[in-house]
C-alpha cells in the first residue's frame, strides 16, 4: 500500500486552506486538492508491503509528537512540478525536530522513504499556471499536536488519503 507520514489539519485550518485554494485556483487553474486530502508531508514512503506496516507504525512510536504552532504565511509556486500551495516562511524548531526524529527512526528500522529534504507546504493545486502575482495569504495558524500515517487509496476519480494511525502530543 502507498503510505506517507503527514501533518493533518483540523477542520478550521482545512476550511481556511480550502478558501484560499479557491482564490488561487481562479488565477492558476489546475487540479485542486480535495479539502479532505489537505496535509503537509513529513516523509513519503511510497509502496509498502502489508507485512511491513506494523514495523512502520512501531518506528513512529519512538517519535515524540510535538505541540507547536505552524504559521502558513507564504504563497508558493514550484515551477519544476507546477504545484501551487501554502508554505511556511519559518519552520518551528519543534517541527524540524519531529521530521528528523521520524526520518531517523524510519532509517534505523530500514524503512525506505524519499530522502528529499522536508519542505513545509500544503499542495493546493497541481498542473497550475504560474500567476503574475500570487494572491495575498492571510497567515493561517495551525496548532500542531501530532502527526499521522496516511494511506493513499486510488479511486477512479483520483486518490483519497485516509489516516491509518495518528500519534498525539
Ligand atoms: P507534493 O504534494 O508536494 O507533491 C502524497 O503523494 C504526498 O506525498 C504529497 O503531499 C506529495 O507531495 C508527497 N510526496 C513527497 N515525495 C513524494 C514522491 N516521491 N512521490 C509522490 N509524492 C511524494
Amino acid at each position: 500500500m502507498r503510505l506517507f507520514f503527514a501533518l493533518w489539519p483540523d477542520d478550521a485550518v482545512r476550511v481556511e486552506l480550502a478558501r484560499w485554494s479557491r482564490e488561487l485556483h481562479a488565477l492558476c487553474g489546475g487540479r485542486a486538492t480535495l479539502p479532505g486530502n489537505l496535509h503537509v508531508t513529513l516523509a513519503f514512503l511510497g509502496g509498502v508491503e502489508d507485512a511491513q506496516v506494523a514495523e512502520v507504525e512501531h518506528a513512529a512510536c519512538e517519535v515524540a509528537p510535538k505541540t507547536v504552532s505552524l504559521m502558513l504565511d507564504q504563497p508558493g509556486y514550484w515551477k519544476h512540478n507546477r504545484i501551487a500551495g501554502a508554505g511556511a516562511s519559518l519552520v518551528p524548531p519543534e517541527l524540524a525536530a519531529l521530521v528528523s526524529e521520524l526520518r531517523r527512526a524510519l532509517a534505523k528500522s530500514r524503512i525506505r522513504f524519499d530522502a528529499k529534504p522536508f519542505v513545509s507546504h500544503v499542495t493546493l493545486l497541481r498542473d497550475a499556471r504560474e500567476p503574475r502575482v500570487m494572491p495575498e495569504l492571510a497567515p493561517i495558524e495551525w496548532r500542531l499536536d501530532g502527526f499521522a500515517l496516511v494511506q493513499s487509496v486510488t479511486l477512479p476519480r483520483g486518490s483519497r488519503y485516509e489516516i491509518r494511525k495518528s500519534w498525539k502530543g
